[in-house]
């Protein structure tokens, strides 16, 4: 058994109730969104937090709640205080808890995502072996799932494949698994060039891997290149995607609100013949031809 305390606080106060929490003896302290105030995209080695901001403590089963809670009273105002959520967690494995929400999932017709030691009851699958990590990307989110279905169903033999902000590289490892030559990977995160070369690693594809920091260019032009990334980011690096794409190669944009998608289309107008856009729960993929020149 475990004991868990938490509290909603403005964000200035929660470094405050963090620090209390630590010097209270907590085993571990977590921050979260409290309200409903997603934070998409934040750059790497940045923490912000959410205008409410929930904070929760990990604490031994048999510390005393009573004292716990006369710590905080004593330490906050009790506008704050009064708020205190205590609860008693039973004991679980942890470690793989998250598989119960994380199954196999299949992109188009034969590419399956699946956590190590799960297969999926189809004689035809192709599974990509990824557990959940540090960077984005399992395939949960329509943004990654877009672009995983336009892979599937690709003709990618023979092909060099980019894959721009690979945050765990599940592209890459995919377009390799479904037929590419060769992979190029990019990212501006450090913790993300890193889970690409492991969960290259793991499915057998690093040989046909290059991994590459995002000011380094590529070796060559890409036939193919997909950017899973946020809409204002993507209209930014539009001269620099359309400088790795080779004429009559193909780019795939996703990471964009249906909202934004006529913005982003107009931006990469300037070098791609742009095809309309395919869309998923509120999000959407476009797809572009590159033009000579
Ligand atoms: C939404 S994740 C996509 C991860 C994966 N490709 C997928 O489809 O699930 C976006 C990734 O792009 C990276 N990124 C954001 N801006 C970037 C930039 N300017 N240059 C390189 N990488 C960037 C982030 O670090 C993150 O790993």
């Amino acid at each position: 058994m475990w004991l868990q305390l938490s509290l909603t606080a403005a964000k200035e106060q929660a470094p405050l109730i963090e620090a209390l929490f630590e010097n209270m003896g907590a085993l571990s302290v977590t921050l979260g969104d409290a309200g409903d105030e997603p934070i998409l995209e934040p750059g790497p080695g940045e923490s912000p937090l959410w205008r409410a901001t929930r904070v929760t403590a990990l604490f031994e089963g048999d510390r005393d709640p009573d004292q716990l809670r006369t710590l905080v009273n004593q330490s906050l105002n009790a506008d704050v205080s009064r708020q205190l959520r205590l609860e008693r967690l039973e004991d679980q494995a942890w470690e793989r808890a998250w598989l119960e929400d994380f199954h196999p999932m299949r992109f188009g017709r034969r590419l399956w995502v699946c956590p190590a030691g799960r297969r999926p009851d189809a004689d035809d699958a192709l599974i990509l072996e990824l557990d959940p990590g540090l960077a984005f990307g399992t395939g949960t989110h329509p943004t990654t799932a877009l672009c995983l279905e336009w892979l599937d169903g690709a003709d990618l033999s023979g092909k060099t494949v980019i894959d721009f902000g690979c945050g765990s590289g599940i592209l890459a490892v995919a377009a390799l698994l479904l037929g590419a030559d060769r992979a190029i990977a990019t990212d501006h995160d450090p913790q993300a060039l890193e889970a690409t070369r492991a969960n290259a690693g793991k499915n057998g594809v690093a040989s046909r891997l290059t991994l590459l920091e995002p000011d380094q260019a590529p070796p060559v032009r890409g036939d193919i290149l997909l950017a899973n990334i946020l809409a204002g980011t993507l209209i930014g690096l539009e001269p620099v995607l359309a400088s790795r794409v080779k004429a009559n190669g193909r780019i795939v944009l996703s990471g964009i609100l249906t909202a934004q998608a006529a913005e982003v289309s107009r931006a990469f107008g300037r070098h791609f013949g742009m095809l309309p856009p395919q869309a998923r729960e509120g999000w959407v993929a476009l797809e572009g031809v590159r033009l000579a020149g």
